[in-house]
């Protein structure tokens, strides 16, 4: 359940010394119908140009949004050299992708989505016809106030419905954190230095930094994923992507040297059902991750400073655990979020989906 963020401050102000910034995630103020719309959009595989893949088949709501596997699946020709992120409170980021790539808004997001050739490669004329085939679009875009069905209104919708995905329901924000929680915030707050980076209510500093992770070595011996790397490293300009054995990370942004292989710190939210983690899947449990950063994070000539080993006791990794635990709750496995094959009376409308079921 949600409380009220004025409840939960009350709570936590006699339960505990978390700080003001420290409560649930506030949900955006979204406009229903079309988020409907972009929901019916999310859930559709005719916005991949071989209706293959729909943002769900990656997107998965019983995962949070993510797809369990350590690199995401991609367009047919294609494989993914990143981990697919959780979309929950992802309207609230200031920059989007592993790398941060995309520092406007959703709406260039779903576009990068949508019409880059190893995710959906999708034409948007050819998507605008394709929806205006649809009656049950033309009703939803009429009724959300976007006219004909466009690749405008599909992208608003889209970024609307993205908007709406917010977590809720950790035992974090209602206060009830066990005993073991608690001594895990304290760790995470105090000695480990998790909060350096992993700061406000979604946990994370919204920054680039550097820590370590080892490459995926899958996405140099798959030739697929190999040839993905490349195009996408051809198109962000980067020199000699012939030759790069290495995911630069966020210094295909603005070419710093010193900002080689580093990431945008993720949110810890509904971590427990978003493994595996890290931007390349290469860290598979929590506790995994846990030990990773007690020896100080990975190798890197590059890694930031406020990694250092830490020599926590085994109690002190399950008080951390028990704390990383706590920022899940039980947010979108429910109707709103997960597919019903009757939504929108999708199955009767749409003759591409009929020659599939
Ligand atoms: C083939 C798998 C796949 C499909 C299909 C897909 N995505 Fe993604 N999505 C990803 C991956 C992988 C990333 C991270 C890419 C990176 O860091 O380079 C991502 C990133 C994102 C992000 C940024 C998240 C963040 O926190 O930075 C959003 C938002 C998003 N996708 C929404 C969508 C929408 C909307 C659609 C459908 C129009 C879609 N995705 C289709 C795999 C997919
Ligand atoms: C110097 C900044 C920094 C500090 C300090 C830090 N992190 Fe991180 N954390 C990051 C970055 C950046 C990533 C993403 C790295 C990547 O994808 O390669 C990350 C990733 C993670 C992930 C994986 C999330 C996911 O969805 O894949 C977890 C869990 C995590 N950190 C927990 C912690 C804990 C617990 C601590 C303290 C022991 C900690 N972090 C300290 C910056 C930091």
């Amino acid at each position: 359940m949600r409380l009220p963020a004025s409840l939960a401050a009350l709570l936590f102000a006699s339960s505990s010394a978390l700080s003001a910034d420290l409560g649930p995630v506030e949900p955006l103020q979204v406009n229903e119908d079309l988020a409907a719309l972009g929901k019916r959009l999310f859930y559709d595989s005719r916005l991949s140009g071989d209706t293959n893949l729909s943002c769900s088949s990656c997107h998965q709501p019983e995962k949070a949004f993510t797809d369990g596997e350590p690199l995401s699946t991609a367009y047919s020709g294609s494989e993914g050299f990143r981990n697919t992120p959780t979309l929950a409170n992802v309207g609230h980021r200031v920059n989007w992708m592993h790398d941060g790539r995309l520092g406007t808004n959703l709406n260039d997001v779903s576009r990068e989505m949508i019409t880059e050739d190893y995710i959906m490669n999708m034409d948007m004329r050819m998507m605008q016809e394709r929806l205006k085939q649809d009656p049950i679009y033309i009703k939803m875009f009429a009724a959300a106030g976007k006219g004909e069905p466009s690749n405008g209104g599909a992208r608003s919708a889209l970024q609307e419905f993205l908007k709406s995905i917010t977590s809720a329901g950790a035992d974090f924000d209602a206060g009830n954190m066990s005993a073991a929680a608690k001594r895990g915030y304290e760790l995470f707050t105090g000695k480990a230095g998790c909060s350096t980076c992993h700061s406000g209510n979604r946990f994370t500093d919204d920054k680039r930094h550097n820590t370590g992770v080892p490459d995926n070595p899958a996405i140099w011996a798959d030739p697929l994923r190999h040839q993905t790397y490349v195009a996408y490293a051809k198109f962000m300009g980067v020199e000699n992507y012939m030759n790069v054995r290495e995911d630069l990370g966020a210094y295909i942004q603005d070419h710093t040297p010193a900002a080689k292989r580093s990431f945008v710190t993720p949110s810890l939210r509904e971590l427990t059902y978003t493994a595996p983690y890290m931007h390349n899947g290469m860290i598979a449990t929590l506790e995994d991750v846990i030990e990773f950063y007690n020896q100080g994070g990975g190798k890197d000539t590059l890694k930031d400073k406020a990694l250092k080993p830490l020599n926590l006791s085994n109690r002190e990794k399950a008080d951390l655990l028990a704390f990383l635990q706590a920022l899940s709750g039980e947010s979108f496995n429910q109707p709103y979020y997960v597919w019903e094959e009757d939504d929108y009376e999708y199955h009767v409308v749409s003759d591409w989906n009929n020659a599939k079921n």
